[in-house]
């Protein structure tokens, strides 16, 4: 990326002239300086509005003109072991309950170029989620869809029932993905379930959240169909690189839940990840998942700000050195940021949370 002059509330030429080179070599990229631009502290670069909005308004026409060409490069996908790719960055809807909220933060998240959704019965906001997909207008096909069995509705006959019931809610013929929650109840009768749904062409791929390595092994010892994906916390204070490699061995792709620990530990001002973005001009955010996704394991940020969704959708143009990767190691604290499942008050709590 062009670097910017530190001076009196202009642009560089130099800049301006590269934007316009790239421009005619790749309209694509064109978007992507319009994006950091947009993103770039104003005061800190002495950049006067009137030149943002200057530069803004003649990178917005290729904005429009190039979406698809953006959302192109910046969807990279992961193939999963059934063969089906799903994209490595999506939007998570955790925690979002107002509804029409949940609707507009994912219109507006698939406007940015999102294509995965990531919501759960638990959630309470499939519906919400549905409505946005209705009114995007982008096809079907385009998107991958996940949500997510809930613990009360462990069983064979239930899953059947609660997996047509989220499948109304988001008001959609098929699911991307599938994931038992959590390995708790009689999630044996859900897998066999969820087998057949696959099988039936209901669901493109199934898969598991929560499940830690005995689990994990066991599930696929006695069934049929291996996962294609486990959705478990890893974010740079909980990092779990053992069983990231053992599920790599079993050719189940890994998808981080809490990425950016909800905040906490005060993640986005840790002087080594914010130390690691000032290298290559990127947030404690960028820098974050674009640690993950370097190792192939998906991220599903949450946020119901467009400029943050930008902001985490942006992660491919830098890449960390091992250096950068050693010093992120040095923030595993081995432990969750929030609590261990295996504890007998957690599955307690797990158990009699029902919605
Ligand atoms: N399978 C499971 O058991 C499980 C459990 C938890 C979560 N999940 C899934 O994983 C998704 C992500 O996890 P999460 O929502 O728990 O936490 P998260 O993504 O680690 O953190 C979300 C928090 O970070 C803020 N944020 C987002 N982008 C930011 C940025 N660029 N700069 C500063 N702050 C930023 C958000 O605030 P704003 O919204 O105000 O921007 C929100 O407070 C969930 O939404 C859900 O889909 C799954």
């Amino acid at each position: 990326m062009a670097r910017l002059k530190k001076s009196n509330g202009t642009v560089s030429c130099r800049l301006y002239r590269t934007i316009l080179t790239i421009r005619e070599k790749n309209r694509a990229i064109y978007l992507l300086a319009y994006t950091s631009l947009k993103m770039v502290n104003a005061n800190q670069y002495g950049l006067s509005d009137i030149t943002i909005n200057h530069l803004s308004n003649k990178l917005a026409v290729s904005y429009i003109e190039n979406k698809n060409l953006l959302i192109n490069n910046n969807m990279q996908t992961i193939k999963l072991n059934n063969g089906i790719k799903m994209p490595l960055v999506g939007l998570g809807v955790f925690q979002i309950l107002d509804l029409n909220e949940c609707e507009q933060t994912v219109l507006n998240a698939i406007n940015a170029g999102y294509r995965l959704i990531d919501t759960a019965s638990l959630y309470q906001n499939e519906s919400a989620v549905g409505n946005a997909i209705k009114k995007s207008g982008v096809p079907r096909e385009e998107l991958f869809i996940t949500t997510k069995l809930w613990v009360q509705d462990a069983g064979y006959e239930k899953t059947k029932i609660a997996f047509q019931k989220s499948l109304d809610e988001l008001q959609l013929e098929y699911l991307d993905l599938y994931l038992l929650h959590q390995s708790m109840g009689d999630y044996y009768g859900s897998w066999r379930a969820m087998e057949e749904l696959y099988k039936e062409g209901q669901i493109r791929a199934i898969g598991i959240s929560n499940f830690f390595p005995d689990r994990v092994v066991d599930l696929i010892a006695h069934n049929e169909i291996v996962p294609v994906v486990n959705q478990i916390e890893i974010n740079p204070f909980y990092q779990r690189s053992i069983e990231h490699e053992l599920l790599k061995k079993h050719g189940i792709v890994t998808q981080s839940w809490a990425s950016f620990a909800e905040g906490k530990n005060e993640i986005f001002s840790n002087e080594v990840l914010s130390g690691i973005g000032r290298k290559y001009n990127k947030t404690v955010a960028q820098v974050t998942l674009r640690w993950l996704v370097q190792q192939g394991i998906g991220v599903i940020p949450k946020s119901v700000r467009e400029e943050r969704m930008i902001e985490n959708f942006n992660i491919w143009d830098f890449q960390l050195t091992q250096r950068d990767i050693d010093a992120i190691a040095t923030l595993d604290t081995g432990k969750s940021v929030f609590f261990d499942h295996r504890d007998a008050e957690t599955a307690d709590w797990l158990t009699k949370l029902t919605f």
